[in-house]
């Protein structure tokens, strides 16, 4: 379950399938916090350490960040792995390409206008992901079931909304923030607990909007609308476009774009007028604002024809060979799809048991071998202890699974599950 980012519970699942990859509902809902303690750590590890990473130059080790010392941190070994991939700044990545074909819209809509930044450190401060953009203390994306803590005071950014302030601090005024963000979540094809955002920015000054005889906020929401609009068109072609009106802590108005795609109304991003609050802090009490954020994985897997959102970190030649520098309109070829296999476990939960839990140590043993994990079932007994049963399907993109290793998989997620999430297997 999620708070305000696209995904989770705003919407149905089955509604949602496809959109729901990749963070925008996040935080379009307010709701109260739900607080869930972190996993106990464990010496045991599955997966390869890696003992650093490099993000934009710069060396981060992993002791700083995956920490058994303090309580607060819930940053496990395969999260810290994936900080310094940089999958957008890959130009033959679906990632990247992406990217890349956003920037060439701005360059050929606003040339030279939006300045970009794309290594920027995922690690923030609380002040920054939270505080700076107005979240609520309160809101549930802060509670340690759905963002990672580095200590109480430092995140993994849970969206590029992180960088706002910090810009504009610096005297930025209209810029674009690529970058992977992090988020604890459930398991299906289109959620992982790391994606890519870009987030735009643009500050008006009075001489924009006076000339247009408009007040500032219609001025600048008329503004997101056409540019947005284009940029969908840009990217989908003629497409059907609807305007959804929508909640974020640091927007008002606030809207979400969709568009119609294969038959169903596809949400592709949030965006709104930015608070005046915000602007305020840096100074820019006279000026009005646009903001937006997107959600790539999201799109490329619509573009791209990609059906399980694991794909975009294979390093599989059949998976990669496929993408091409500037290529937007290739459309991805499945090589063979190798068979799921599906178990089955049931236990009676404790009160601190949350679903996002049970993901991240499912993750934690079978990494990017598990599919989809999903409640099928769930009853509350006589004496009101509740029990859940959770399917979770294994199937490797590069290869057939063994029964021998699911069920070694299986066995070790059983034990694992006893061991750090404190409920009885049934
Ligand atoms: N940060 C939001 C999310 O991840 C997306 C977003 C919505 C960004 C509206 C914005 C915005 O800049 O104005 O859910």
């Amino acid at each position: 379950m999620t708070i305000f980012s696209v995904q989770s519970t705003l919407f149905t699942r089955a509604s949602v399938a496809l959109l729901s990859s990749n963070g925008l509902k996040r935080f379009s809902f307010s709701s109260a916090a739900l607080y869930s303690p972190p996993l106990p750590k464990t010496k045991k590890r599955r997966f390869p350490i890696v003992s650093a990473v490099d993000i934009g130059g710069v060396t981060i080790a992993r002791n700083d960040v995956v920490r058994d010392d303090d309580p607060t941190n819930n940053v496990p070994d395969s999260i810290f792995s994936k900080l310094g991939m940089q999958l957008h700044r890959r130009d033959k990545h679906p990632i990247g390409i992406i990217k890349n074909a956003i920037y060439d819209y701005f360059e050929s809509n606003y040339a030279k206008k939006f300045e970009t930044f794309e290594d920027l450190s995922p690690i923030v401060t609380t002040k920054q992901n939270f505080d700076d953009v107005l979240v609520p203390a309160d809101h549930v994306s802060r509670s340690l079931n759905d963002t990672y803590y580095v200590d109480s005071q430092t995140v993994l950014r849970c969206h590029t909304s992180a960088h706002q302030a910090e810009l504009l601090r610096k005297g930025h005024r209209r810029f674009l923030v690529t970058g992977d963000v992090y988020r604890r979540d459930s398991i299906d094809s289109t959620h992982y607990p790391v994606f890519h955002q870009m987030e735009g920015f643009c500050v008006f000054s009075p001489e924009d909007w006076n000339e247009s005889g408009k007040d500032s906020t219609l001025y600048a929401a008329e503004d997101l609308k056409k540019c947005l609009e284009g940029l969908a068109r840009h990217l989908f072609g003629a497409v059907e476009m609807r305007w959804v009106d929508t909640y974020f802590p640091f927007t008002e108005p606030s809207f979400e774009l969709e568009i119609y795609f294969k038959e169903d109304w596809l949400e592709v991003l949030g965006c709104g007028v930015t608070e005046q609050r915000i602007l305020k802090q840096s100074g820019l009490e006279n000026n009005v604002a646009w903001a937006f954020g997107l959600g790539l994985e999201r799109l490329a897997m619509v573009l791209f024809d990609i059906p399980d959102i694991r794909l975009f970190w294979s390093d599989d030649e059949r998976f990669t060979s496929q993408f091409g520098k500037g290529e937007l309109g290739v459309k991805f070829k499945p090589f063979s799809k190798y068979p799921p296999c599906y178990k089955d476990i049931s236990f009676w939960i404790s009160e601190s048991f949350t679903e996002n839990n049970f993901c991240e140590v499912v993750r934690g043993i079978a990494g990017d071998l598990v599919e989809e994990v999903k409640l099928i079932d769930s009853f509350t007994n006589k004496k009101g202890m509740t029990s859940h049963c959770y399917r979770i399907v294994f199937r490797s993109m590069e290869r057939s699974l063994t029964d021998e290793k699911v069920n070694d998989l299986q066995s070790k997620v059983r034990d694992e599950v006893q061991r750090k999430l404190n409920v009885e297997l049934r």
